[in-house]
């Protein structure tokens, strides 16, 4: 069985495209993973469709009322599913994080509102919370788009080649070597001898001499 994914969000329409196009699209259509997107305001009762509030004891901004977000949960969890709020407070996502939620079976991601989300909320249907870095975004629903781009990689079969994955970033801790393709040379810009040698122990030694000084240069914090 794939991966079934359910997005819970005001603005559907946000990942239109992302689910379309490149690899995740194409993960998609080999069935890889199912991804279906609901408007939150589906579940709202009143004639005006209303899905937020004002806070109680006052200040800035609408909060997203329980009972829509309750009733959308309710009718699309399974047992075992993981249900998913995507939010700044949130627990950092990492690799590990997203070939962890790749493992899963169902996956429901809740995408906030700017002003946040009634706390009843987290406190009872939700049973994970995951923010994509420290920087506010005006919902959640492009915080959802990364959070199921960056699981899908880790879906056997996703990304064709296994190789990619171990190869890069991240997995190794250290920041990419520079790449280079043809031609070898470009406007009077030539690509490194070694790359050409067809040495390649030279080459392996040149490529992680590179991701440590890029590591060291951009990222120092993941040497220690
Ligand atoms: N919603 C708004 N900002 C966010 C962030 N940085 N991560 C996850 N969800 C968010």
């Amino acid at each position: 069985m794939p991966l079934a994914i359910d997005v819970l969000t005001l603005f559907p329409r946000m990942l239109d495209g992302f689910l379309a196009e490149s690899i995740l699209g194409k993960g998609i259509a080999a069935g890889y993973l199912g991804v279906k997107v609901h408007d939150l305001r589906a579940w709202a009762t009143d004639k005006h469709r209303t899905a937020d509030d004002r806070p109680f004891g006052g200040g800035a901004g609408m909060v997203l009322k329980p009972e829509p977000v309750f009733a959308a949960i309710e009718q699309l969890q399974t047992p075992g599913c993981r249900r998913i709020y995507l939010t700044p407070d949130g627990l950092p996502l990492s690799p590990a994080m997203a070939q962890s939620l790749a493992r899963e079976r169902h996956l429901i991601f809740l995408s906030g509102h700017y002003e946040g989300i009634d706390q009843r909320i987290r406190d009872h249907v939700i049973d994970q919370e995951v923010s994509i870095g420290d920087y506010v975004l005006t919902n959640g629903t492009l915080a959802a788009a990364v959070v199921i781009d960056a699981l899908a990689r880790f879906i056997p079969g996703v990304l064709g080649e296994e190789k990619s994955l171990t190869h890069e970033s991240f997995s190794s801790k250290l920041l990419d070597f520079p790449q280079y393709t043809r031609p070898a040379e470009f406007r009077g810009m030539s690509v490194p001898e070694v790359l050409l040698s067809g040495n390649h122990a030279e080459i392996e030694k040149w490529r992680a001499a590179r991701q440590m000084e890029k590591t060291r240069q951009v990222r120092p914090d993941l040497l220690n």
